[in-house]
């Protein structure tokens, strides 16, 4: 009857753990490495094991009996200890480190090709100067709207100006990217490369990503350009993000069904010294973009004919 019970219930923690991995094998590719590696080094070891039990107590019998069991038993173990320190990065190489390296493997063997045409050339034939506004603030603050309306503005006026976005680009480019600290990091590296290019361009660039943290902006600041980077804080509190909720991200967060949300359970630096501060929840659209305008023009960095200005 016991044995009975014992088989019943192994057959059944097995049905229970096969579905747990089947289910997961579709959405983790994780999973099936951590299988093959399960099974593959399983099968060594426990031939080890059976020449190991045959050799110190001289009957086969003996060592296959603890090489199977120990088969089974440590398969199990061994792939859910894969898993855990799978989401363990404790030792791991960061993505910068990874990169610091390549990048000094390489140094000695790239060489900066330099256009003739430069970017002062290039901004004069569009006839407007290249530089980037920088929008940062909290999912739903209403970066993306100023920066549509800056855009159609600046077209309307006959400059060249084009709006980069942290949902277009996440779906492309940096599609690899999720939201941890480290990923953000190398998102907004990478999208400050891509407004360096339009800058060099000669092309406006108003970037709209939450851009959480202090110095992956300062990081930004410095490959496009200490005087080509407006930095924009598009201010709204936390409240009145979660009120507007547009995209409903903020209910899943809240519901944990979105890790590593910004304003839920992942932070937000605000900027120290923004060169522009719009309050985008107690100020209309109209008067957050006239704010803009308004930097831009006093600066001499465009004006309403969109002629050439100092910056
Ligand atoms: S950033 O933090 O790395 O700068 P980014 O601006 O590119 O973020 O992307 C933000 C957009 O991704 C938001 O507009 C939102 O629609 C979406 N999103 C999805 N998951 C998250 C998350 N965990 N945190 C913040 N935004 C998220």
């Amino acid at each position: 009857m016991l044995h009975f019970l014992v088989i019943c219930n192994f057959h059944y923690i097995s049905v229970m753990i096969a579905d747990l991995i089947l289910s997961r094998l579709d959405k983790d590719p994780t999973v099936k490495r951590h299988l093959l590696k399960t099974v593959s080094w399983r099968v060594v070891g426990s031939i080890d094991t059976v020449l190991l039990g045959w050799f110190i107590t001289g009957q086969i019998n003996t060592g296959a009996k603890i090489g199977g069991l120990e088969l089974i038993t440590k398969m199990l173990l061994y792939f859910f200890h894969e898993r855990v320190w799978h989401k363990i990065s404790f030792g791991l190489p960061s993505r910068f480190k990874k990169a610091e390296k390549v990048k000094a493997e390489n140094a000695g063997n790239l060489f900066r090709q330099h256009s003739k045409i430069t970017r002062q050339v290039r901004e004069e034939l569009n006839g407007n100067k290249a530089f980037t506004i920088w929008l940062t603030g909290l999912s739903a603050s209403g970066k993306s709207t100023i920066a549509e309306e800056l855009d159609s503005w600046l077209f309307g006026i006959g400059l060249r100006a084009y709006v980069v976005d942290g949902d277009n680009t996440r779906l492309g480019i940096n599609s690899d990217l999720s939201f941890s600290k480290e990923d953000r990091a190398e998102n907004i590296r990478r999208v400050a490369e891509i407004c360096k290019l339009f800058n060099e361009a000669g092309t406006i660039v108003i970037a709209s990503f939450i851009s959480p943290f202090e110095e992956d902006r300062a990081r930004a600041k410095t490959i496009i350009g200490d005087d080509l980077f407006i930095e924009t804080f598009v201010d709204a509190s936390l409240e009145t993000c979660k009120e507007r909720d547009v995209k409903g991200l903020y209910k899943l967060a809240e519901q944990g069904k979105i890790k590593n949300f910004t304003g839920i359970d992942s932070p937000y630096e605000p900027p120290f010294a923004p060169a522009i501060h719009l309050h985008s929840d107690s100020t209309s659209l109209s008067a957050c973009v006239g704010q803009v305008k308004n930097y831009l023009t006093k600066k001499g960095i465009v004006s309403e004919v969109g002629v050439l200005q100092a910056i």
